[in-house]
């Protein structure tokens, strides 16, 4: 199954006790020649009382000349805007404007508009329903405990992938500025699966290790680390036809697989119980997690769709063709995690719908890239699903919600 320590060797390691960090004093010291006092203090040598002292008179001795001469060596100075390019840019990345690609600042400013945490949401009513005998079918339960399963981990993939391997590479400061807000949305989704996770006193052991003890889940984890290995090697660099091809690759695989087709077999599991008032306060969560996500795809399909622009020796026939093959595979492995989640039909839903709502997706992922549809004529069997998508709404999400809480309700599931 998968070897998580393969994936990120430094994660593991775990920092010596202090206690192993000082050597013990020896038993019998001989004498040691003291070294002259030096005419600069070094900051081990200051003693406490003074300071404030030294570091005012390092300061007024400090020359910014070396650094500010080293950065326009780097980056040749004021940024304008035609500098500016999505992969392999020289440009200053720290001058955050001027702005190029206004969507991305937009999407930043949108999502921290739509900020919300898990402990807002009132968890009472799933805990009762949870704890008591009848209140959920077998079937109704392994849904929940798969999709808590897979996507505990899962969010954490999509954070790694974005922390440790994109951020470097996507050389443009207001998509960064966008990855840095998506990456704390990961973290609040992760938040919020832990925050269900023990509100309903699951086996942690149990559901954070699906995505590896569980084959529908582990093969969808499997799958999007695949993309991640390469490019997150440090020494990974961009700027060759490979490389770049490479990054694009990773690209695909998260925002159009990982996020943009391995979550919605769940959250529509999820978001349907929901409608259904059970297990409405994690259904609660998920929807807002939906409407994160949503945002994350729109995000990595305009920077890929800006990169083949910038870079059209990438799209070429051979990297359509594995794209396209790409999102098949995704949508693949989605359709047998909706068999294995669903073997019998539940909650108005069965696995040849969730099939057919994954193709009609699939296509969405294909023409959004600028491929052909594969799955002529699916439709989509869930169209509440977009309305909760729908960004529209997402403009007065907070003022929204801030009335609902106040009138002590919840999203309302109709
Ligand atoms: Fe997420
Ligand atoms: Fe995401």
């Amino acid at each position: 199954m998968l070897n998580w320590d393969e994936y990120n060797k430094e994660e593991t390691q775990v920092a010596p006790a202090i206690k192993n960090t000082v050597p013990e004093a020896p038993k019998h010291v001989e004498p040691v020649a003291q070294p002259e006092p030096v005419a600069e203090a070094s900051p081990a040598t200051i003693e406490a009382g003074s300071r404030a002292e030294a570091a005012r008179k390092a300061m007024e001795t400090f020359d910014a000349s070396e650094g500010v001469k080293e950065l326009d060596e780097m980056h040749n100075g004021r940024v304008q805007v035609d500098d500016k390019a999505m992969i392999n840019c020289k440009a200053d990345l720290n001058q955050l404007v001027p702005f190029k690609y206004d969507w991305a600042w937009q999407k930043y400013l949108d999502g921290s508009a739509n900020h919300w945490m898990p402990q807002e949401v009132n968890m009472t009513a799933d805990i009762a329903l949870w704890k008591s005998e009848d209140g959920l079918t077998d079937d109704e339960r392994t849904i929940v405990k798969r999709n808590l399963g897979f996507f505990s981990t899962a969010d954490s993939l999509v954070a790694n992938n974005l922390v440790l391997a994109l951020y470097r590479l996507v050389t443009n400061p207001e998509c960064r500025q966008y990855i840095l807000r998506q990456s704390l949305e990961e973290a609040i989704h992760t938040h919020a699966y832990q925050y269900c996770i023990e509100s309903l006193g699951m086996d942690e052991g149990e559901i954070f290790n699906m995505y590896r003890e569980i084959p529908s889940v582990a093969k969808k984890a499997a799958w999007g680390l695949k993309y991640t290995q390469q490019i997150s090697d440090p020494t990974f660099q961009t700027g060759t036809t490979e490389t770049d091809k490479q990054l694009l690759r990773n690209l695909i695989a998260f925002y159009c697989v990982l996020e943009g087709i391995f979550f919605y077999c769940g959250f529509t599991q999820i978001l349907s119980m929901g409608r259904r008032n059970k297990m409405t306060g994690t259904a609660e969560q998920f929807q807002y997690i939906l409407r994160d996500e949503s945002m994350h795809v729109n995000f990595g399909i305009d920077v890929i769709n800006q990169i083949k622009i910038e870079n059209p020796h990438l799209w070429d026939e051979e990297m359509k063709s594995e794209a396209a093959q790409m999102i098949l595979e995704g949508t693949e492995l989605e359709i047998q995690y909706a068999r294995d989640t669903m073997p019998r039909g539940v909650l108005g839903m069965n696995a040849s719908m969730m099939e057919e709502y994954l193709q009609f997706i699939a296509n969405r992922r294909l023409t959004q890239i600028g491929l052909d549809e594969e799955f002529k004529g699916a439709t989509n069997p869930f169209p509440w699903m977009s309305e909760i998508m729908d960004l529209r709404k997402e403009k007065n999400f907070f003022e929204t919600r801030v009335i609902e809480y106040q009138t002590g309700g919840a999203l309302n599931w109709e």
